[in-house]
């Protein structure tokens, strides 16, 4: 079953973000699965969001959490089967839920079958060309290509026996695809109709800006010993191996396929490019949908840099005609929790933001858990921290993608499986006994329901998701922003309380982040909407 109606459903969708190994383990062997995303859908609908992206469940070695795929159109044991799917897809447009899924067509898994074909059939062959070989430099080959480095840190090229190279931007364990190759391209044009055939809704596309690299692969001229990383991710200057104009082609190339589907099927790039500018070429009526706002995400807790980031995206969207995306979290940063200090200060702060960015226009991407107030998880033991980022970086992934708290306590792995089951694949920490959902049920100030109320009034003010920002006069630590007509939010970011009626507002508070006081001030670090 699809879910027709609105083509544009994306345009102000709340889309939550399924992190399937930690999200619910519905056969008991302490990783998460599809029948247990199924078995969390009535939970996804209470909580009000209108659709989920699930992170990649497709057969692979899990060396970077699946993000290094093996097969492109199955689902990997752990996580289920294409029948698991078809059920949990089913029952999600039943309950009038959409679901996307993570396409990664930069990489795929060493473990790849292709990739495997390449290596046995040896340099020159057609098979090595549906990746990136190379000779390397120096008298006998012995140096890489290039001095590109690997996000995940250390050179960005390997060398096998044979003498050649292979170039992978991440994992050693997740080879980049030539995408200069037509076979590659058909390949990846097959898997969307793939995909779309079983009826998703759209596809978040993993290293958006990653597929082209500059002719030649010319050196960068600068390593990261020098001058921190050697590729920013949100930096201003251009990488060889980012963001080329070529990769813009690739989407033109996707979205006939994606419009020759009833009911708006999209793409939602996930690019770390310089500035909105060029965010904003990904996006339109020939390219993808939307992309992600990482520097919302990245933005500090300060009325300025907010406000800084909210008219930038808003002029970016403007640009392209279609609106922003707002994201607080994600299984890549560490928790907004705490982010904005951690502890009561930071879950304070991470209402608030929620809060701000639920009013803004546009739709909002929300990360498993943070719809608990999770905070990260900074003292898992090194031994069991999985991300392929550590090893080499000492900066790890791993503390926002413990699984998730439904219920009880520790020693039942806080019901993350069926009673019996195995632990979680990743320790959660015994003070999460007062986050878990079941906990949080009940008490109508938890941010829980702090999440489904203000959810519920998102979809009761349907102009809410889109229409204009209106800045109006406030002191600089508090954010006030007019919106719909009739809905006035006030961010008090100073460290003081203050009162609507301080900036000549009366009216009838909908939802506050925390506490107001006795005389309706809204206290620091809290957020306010107001009917007025
Ligand atoms: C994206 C994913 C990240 C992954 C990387 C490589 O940035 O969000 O989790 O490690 O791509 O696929």
């Amino acid at each position: 079953m699809t879910i027709l109606g609105n083509d544009d459903w994306w345009r102000d969708a709340v889309v939550y973000q399924v992190y399937p190994r930690s999200f619910a383990d519905a056969d008991g062997d302490g990783t998460g699965d599809l029948q247990g995303v199924r078995s969390r859908l009535p939970y996804l609908k209470a909580l009000g969001v209108d659709a989920i992206w699930l992170s990649p469940f497709y057969t692979s070695p899990l060396a970077d959490g699946g993000y290094d795929v093996a097969d492109y159109r199955d689902v990997d044991p752990r996580f289920g089967s294409l029948g698991d799917f078809d059920q949990m897809i089913g029952d999600a447009h039943g309950l009038g839920i959409r679901v996307i899924v993570d396409l990664v067509p930069n990489h795929s898994s060493d473990a790849h079958p292709r990739f495997q074909a390449a290596l046995a059939a040896g340099p020159g062959s057609p098979e090595r060309d549906w990746y990136m070989f190379g000779e390397g430099l120096g008298e006998s080959g012995e140096l890489p290509p290039n001095d590109w480095e690997s996000i995940f840190g250390g050179p960005a090229w390997t060398r096998l026996p044979d003498g050649q190279w292979y170039l992978h931007l991440f994992a050693p364990e997740q080879p980049d695809l030539n995408w200069e190759n037509p076979e590659v391209r058909a390949e990846f044009r097959d898997i969307l109709t793939f995909w779309l055939d079983r009826g998703v809704d759209g596809f978040r596309v993993d290293v958006a800006h990653g597929m082209i690299k500059a002719e030649g692969l010319p050196s960068v001229g600068r390593s990261s010993d020098e001058d921190g990383r050697q590729a920013e991710m949100l930096g201003d200057e251009l990488v060889p191996y980012f963001d080329q104009d070529g990769v813009h082609d690739i989407y033109r190339e996707w979205r006939p396929i994606l419009d020759s589907y009833p009911g708006g099927r999209i793409g939602v790039a996930e690019a770390w490019v310089a500035t909105p500018e060029r965010l904003a070429r990904y996006i339109g009526t020939e390219e993808l949908h939307q992309a992600f706002n990482f520097d919302f995400m990245m933005a500090d807790f300060h009325a300025k840099s907010f406000r800084t980031v909210i008219d930038r995206s808003l002029a970016e969207a403007e640009l392209v005609g279609a609106p922003t995306t707002w994201v607080l979290s994600n299984h890549d940063k560490w928790r907004h929790v705490t982010r904005y200090g951690d502890g009561e200060t930071g879950l304070r702060r991470a209402r608030a933001a929620t809060l701000l960015m639920l009013a803004l226009p546009g739709s909002a991407y929300l990360y498993n858990g943070e719809e608990l107030g999770l905070p990260e998880v900074l003292d898992l033991p090194d031994e069991l921290r999985e991300d392929p980022a550590f090893l080499r970086t000492g900066e790890s992934r791993d503390g926002c993608r413990v699984p998730l708290p439904w219920g009880g306590t520790v020693t039942e792995g806080f019901r993350f499986g069926p009673t019996g089951a195995a632990r979680p694949w990743l320790p959660q920490p015994a003070s999460w006994e007062l986050l878990t959902a079941d906990a949080q049920e009940d008490a109508p100030d938890s941010t829980l329901n702090l999440y489904r109320t203000a959810l519920r009034i998102r979809r009761e003010h349907p102009a809410l998701g889109g229409g204009q920002v209106k800045w109006l006069d406030s002191p600089e630590d508090v954010l006030v922003i007019a919106r719909e007509p009739g809905l006035v939010v006030v961010v008090n970011i100073s460290d003081s309380p203050v009162t609507p009626a301080e900036f000549g507002l009366t009216g009838e508070p909908l939802v506050s982040s925390g506490p107001l006081g006795a005389d309706g001030s809204i206290p620091a670090d809290t957020a306010l909407w107001l009917a007025v």
